[in-house]
């Protein structure tokens, strides 16, 4: 459902923007939950992961400049963004 291209094209490739409006309000997505699932045994956590992982990214990113890989020059060099499970650092 999260992959489904008439929703999403080209939904492999990381475009963050496809959910976001000319103005740059969110778009409203009712798959946004998909994750916890849905229906009488949805997570019991999801309001309490939701917030947590919004919090950790607020942080991360108020302290943090997120760069690609250097050259020896110290120019990042241009990477292209792909989809792949787990966390890599
Ligand atoms: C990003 C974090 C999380 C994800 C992606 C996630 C996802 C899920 C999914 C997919 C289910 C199964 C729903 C189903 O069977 O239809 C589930 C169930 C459940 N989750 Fe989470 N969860 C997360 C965090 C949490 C947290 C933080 C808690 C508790 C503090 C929690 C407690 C539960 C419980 C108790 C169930 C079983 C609900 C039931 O069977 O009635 N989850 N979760």
């Amino acid at each position: 459902m999260a992959h489904d291209e008439s929703r999403y094209p080209n939904p492999h490739t990381f475009i963050p923007e496809r959910f976001l409006d000319d103005d740059g309000s969110l778009k409203p997505d009712d798959t946004q939950h998909l994750a916890f699932r849905f229906g009488r045994r949805m997570c019991v956590g999801r309001h309490f992961a939701d917030t947590s992982v919004w919090a950790v990214m607020a942080k991360v990113l108020a302290i943090s400049d997120i760069l690609g890989p250097l050259d020896e020059n110290g120019v990042e060099i241009p990477m292209e963004p792909r989809f792949s499970t787990g966390i890599a650092v």
